[in-house]
């Protein structure tokens, strides 16, 4: 391993041993590599979240959070790129909250200011299926890959300082696994869980439902297939 990966990953540790921030280092590395559109190959990994407009938009409220717990240990790896070490975050807090190894390799290139995404890229968290694919198929991704990405919402909670939206879709929010899938699977939704119009979309429909269920039935599957799923939405936009 690269000594700054592996220097990086120690620190991380240290940092997910003080402050359980996981959850919200999922989110960055996802924010700024969803940002991708294969349409005219824009956006992606490329840490342009951290520049002024696009660190403005509202789905992007509360990652200076995340960017700023990560600043100090940039300065220890500083030949690391940003978009790598918010890319090695995400992979190493799934890790540590007990999810899948995911394939990690460095060479990511940060982006100037001028190359930041516009506003409409991520996901609107009150729609559904047509406007899920229209989102994720932008970035390359298909139904399947839409669902196992979803399973990410095992981790954390909304904030209604930042979305609008309050509390965890688990009972466990800083360990990975598949309740996310069985929680949304239950006829009788627990009150103190959340629910968005979005993760109910995964079971509008026949295929998309049956995956979920399967996910449900099948934590190995679903560790198996998100690991691959994740290195993709990690190296989105991203030559190596
Ligand atoms: C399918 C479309 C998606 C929608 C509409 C959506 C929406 C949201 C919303 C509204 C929040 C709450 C933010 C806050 O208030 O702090 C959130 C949190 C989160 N999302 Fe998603 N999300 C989607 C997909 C994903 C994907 C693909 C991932 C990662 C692979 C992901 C990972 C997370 C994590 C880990 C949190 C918790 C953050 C924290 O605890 O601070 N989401 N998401």
């Amino acid at each position: 391993m690269d000594p700054a990966e592996k220097k990086a990953r120690d620190l991380l540790k240290d940092l997910y041993d003080r402050t359980p921030c996981m959850p919200i280092m999922v989110r960055l590395a996802w924010h700024d590599s969803g940002s991708y559109s294969a349409k005219d190959n824009t956006g992606g990994a490329n840490a342009t979240i951290r520049y002024s407009p696009e660190s403005d938009i509202d789905a992007n409220k509360g990652l200076d959070i995340a960017r700023n717990l990560l600043e100090p240990i940039k300065e220890q790896v500083a030949s690391m790129s940003y978009a790598d070490l918010y890319q090695l975050s995400s992979v190493a807090a799934i890790e540590y909250a007990g999810g899948p190894k995911i394939p990690f390799r460095l060479g990511r290139k940060d982006k100037p200011k001028e190359d930041c995404s516009p506003d409409g890229r991520l996901p609107d968290a009150t729609k559904r299926m047509p406007h899920l694919r229209d989102i994720f198929y932008r970035m390359g991704f298909n139904d399947k890959e839409i669902v196992l990405l979803s399973g990410a919402h095992c981790l954390g909670k909304a904030h209604p300082e930042r979305s609008g939206f309050e509390g965890p879709w688990t009972t466990e929010p800083l360990k990975f696994d598949n309740t996310y899938f069985k929680e949304i699977l239950k006829p009788d939704a627990d009150p103190n869980l959340l629910r968005l119009a979005s993760d109910m979309a995964l079971l509008d429909e026949e295929e998309t439902k049956k995956l979920v269920e399967a996910y449900a039935a099948d934590q190995d599957l679903f560790f198996k297939e998100y690991a691959v799923a994740h290195q993709k939405l990690s190296e989105l936009g991203c030559q190596f």
